[in-house]
C-alpha cells in the first residue's frame, strides 16, 4: 500500500510539472520483457515431497532436492518438468538446477539454506575474475546453482528462497572467511531463464548473479537483506546479454542492480561484455550503496543498456558508474531515464578511481573508455549532493548527456563536482558545471 502511495505521488509530480516525462512513463508501462523468453507450462509435475522432502524447518532436504532434479535431468520428459515445493520450510544444502525445469514455490513455501557452512562445496573462480571476489582462490558454490543449462524457470506464488546469510556476514565481519561467500542464486553459461514471483531473502553474498548468460528475464521479484549485510547486491548481470529486469522491489545492504563484466586483467582476457540489458520499474533502497550501478568490474565492457522508471528511497547514491585504471573495457550507449529519488546522499555519481584490484598484475595503462551516457528526466527530493562526475584524466568520460534533471536539496546542498568529463547539460537544476556545454536540443544529448 505504501508503495502504491509513493507511485501515486510520483504520478502527481509528473502531472504537475512534467508533461514530457508523463508520456515516457506512459509508454514504458505498456512495455514488458515477457517477450524475451516465453513462459512455458510443463506437463510433467513432481513434488519435493515425492522425494522425501519434509517442510518442518529442521529436516535437511538436500538429498530430496538433488534426487528430484536428478530425476528431471535423466528422465527428461517432453516439455520439461515442474518441481513443486508446497508450503513449509525446506531446509537444504546447496543444489544444482538442470535444463527444462521449473522450480515452483507455492505460497508459504520457503527453501532455506543450511547454516552449516562446512557442507558448502567450493568451485573454481570465475575466469573473468581470476580469483574469488573477496578472497583469493576458489569460492563457495551458490545456494542454488546452474551451469550450462537452458529453459529454466524459477517461479510460483511468491514463496521465499532464504539464504540465512547471518553466519556468512559474521564470518566477513570478524575476518574469518576463507573463501568468497556464496551467492543465493548463480547461473553460469546459461540461457532462456525466467525468474519471477519469488522472494529472495538474506543472501550470504550477492543475491541473483547471471554470469555468461543470455536471454534472462527477472520480474516481479522481491529481494530483501538488512542494511548492514555486507555485499548483498540485489541483481548483478555479469558478462551477460539480453537480460530484462522489471517490476521488482529490492532493499539490500549493497547495490540494488549492478551491471558488471569481469575484473581487470582477467576480465580483459576473458573479454565477455554485458549488453542489451533493460532495467525498468524497480523500486527500493540501498541505504549504504547505489540504486543502479555500472561496475565497478567492467573489464569486458558494458553496452546498450536502458534503465527507466526507477524509484529510489533512502539511498546513498542513486545512479553510480564506477570503474578504475586497470579495468580496460568500453562502457557505452547507456540511457537512464525517468528516475525518482527521495532522501539520497548523491544523486548521480561517476567515478574513475574506485580502486580495488584482484592482484598487483593488473596493467595500469588499461584505461576504461566511457562514451555515450545519457541521464534524462530525473526528479530528486531531499538530495544532499546533486552529483559528482569524475572521469579519468588520461581517458575523459565522453558524450555525457544530462537532460531535464531537477534535484531539490536540503539546506546543505553542495555544488556539482566535475572533472575529466565532456558532454552537454540541458535543463539541469542545480546547474552542473562548465565542462558540460548547454546546447539547444543537440550536443551530446540524443
Ligand atoms: C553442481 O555443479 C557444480 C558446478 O558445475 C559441480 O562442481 C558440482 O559437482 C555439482 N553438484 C552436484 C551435487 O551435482
Ligand atoms: C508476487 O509479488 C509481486 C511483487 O509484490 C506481485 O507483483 C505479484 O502479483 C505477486 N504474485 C503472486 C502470484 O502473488
Ligand atoms: C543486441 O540487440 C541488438 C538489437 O536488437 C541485436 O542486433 C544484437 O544481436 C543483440 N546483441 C546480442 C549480444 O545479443
Amino acid at each position: 500500500m505504501a508503495a502504491t502511495g509513493r507511485m501515486f505521488r510520483l504520478w502527481l509530480l509528473a502531472l504537475v510539472g512534467w508533461a514530457s516525462m508523463l508520456s515516457a512513463v506512459d509508454a514504458a508501462y505498456f512495455t514488458t520483457c515477457s517477450q524475451t523468453v516465453p513462459l512455458k507450462t510443463r506437463r510433467d509435475v513432481i513434488s519435493i515431497t515425492d522425494f522425501g522432502g519434509v517442510g518442518d524447518g529442521r529436516t535437511l532436504n538436500t538429498w530430496a532436492f538433488r534426487s528430484a532434479i536428478y530425476r528431471i535431468q535423466h528422465l527428461h520428459r517432453q516439455g520439461g518438468t515442474l518441481l513443486y515445493v508446497p508450503p513449509g520450510v525446506y531446509l537444504t544444502g546447496p543444489f544444482n538446477l538442470t535444463s527444462h525445469m521449473t522450480l515452483y514455490l507455492a505460497k508459504g513455501a520457503v527453501i532455506q539454506a543450511t547454516q552449516d557452512a562446512s557442507s558448502w562445496p567450493l568451485v573454481a573462480p570465475l575466469p573473468s575474475y581470476g580469483r574469488g571476489r573477496e578472497r583469493p582462490g576458489g569460492r563457495y558454490i551458490s545456494f542454488i546453482h546452474g551451469n550450462s543449462i537452458h529453459d529454466v524457470v524459477i517461479t510460483g506464488e511468491n514463496g521465499t528462497i532464504d539464504g540465512q546469510g547471518q553466519v556468512w556476514w559474521n564470518m566477513w565481519k570478524d575476518r574469518s572467511l576463507q573463501y568468497t561467500r556464496p551467492s543465493l542464486l548463480e547461473l553460469m553459461h546459461s540461457r532462456d531463464i525466467i525468474i519471477s514471483n519469488v522472494v529472495f531473502r538474506d543472501s550470504p553474498f550477492w543475491n541473483i548473479h547471471p554470469v555468461y548468460c543470455s536471454n534472462v528475464v527477472i520480474n516481479h521479484v522481491t529481494i530483501l537483506a538488512p542494511v548492514d549485510s555486507p555485499n548483498t547486491d540485489g541483481i548483478d548481470p555479469d558478462s551477460s546479454s539480453n537480460v530484462c529486469i522489471e517490476d521488482s522491489y529490492i532493499n539490500t545492504g549493497d547495490d540494488l542492480v549492478a551491471i558488471k563484466s569481469g575484473w581487470d586483467e582477467y576480465g580483459i582476457a576473458y573479454n565477455r561484455r554485458s549488453s542489451n540489458i533493460t532495467i525498468r520499474r524497480i523500486s527500493g533502497s540501498s541505504y549504504p550503496y547505489a540504486g543502479i550501478a555500472f561496475g565497478s568490474e567492467t573489464s569486458g565492457g558494458i553496452e546498450n543498456i536502458l534503465v527507466e522508471n526507477i524509484n529510489l528511497y533512502n539511498t546513498s547514491t542513486g545512479i553510480f558508474l564506477k570503474t578504475n585504471a586497470g579495468r580496460g573495457g568500453i562502457i557505452r550507449n547507456i540511457t537512464v531515464r525517468d528516475i525518482y529519488m527521495e532522501n539520497v546522499k548523491n544523486a548521480i555519481r561517476f567515478a574513475g578511481n574506485v580502486g580495488d584490484h584482484p592482484d598487483d598484475k593488473y596493467n595500469p595503462n588499461a584505461l576504461p573508455v566511457v562514451d555515450g551516457i545519457s541521464i534524462i528526466n530525473v526528479w530528486g527530493i531531499n538530495v544532499r549532493n546533486p552529483g559528482s562526475l569524475e572521469g579519468m584524466q588520461k581517458s575523459p568520460f565522453q558524450r555525457i548527456c544530462l537532460s531535464n534533471i531537477n534535484l531539490k536539496g536540503t539546506a546543505a546542498t553542495l555544488p556539482w563536482k566535475c572533472d575529466s568529463i565532456e558532454g552537454s547539460a540541458l535543463g539541469v537544476h542545480p546547474w552542473p558545471c562548465t565542462q558540460l556545454i548547454s546546447t539547444q536540443g543537440s550536443g551530446s544529448c540524443p
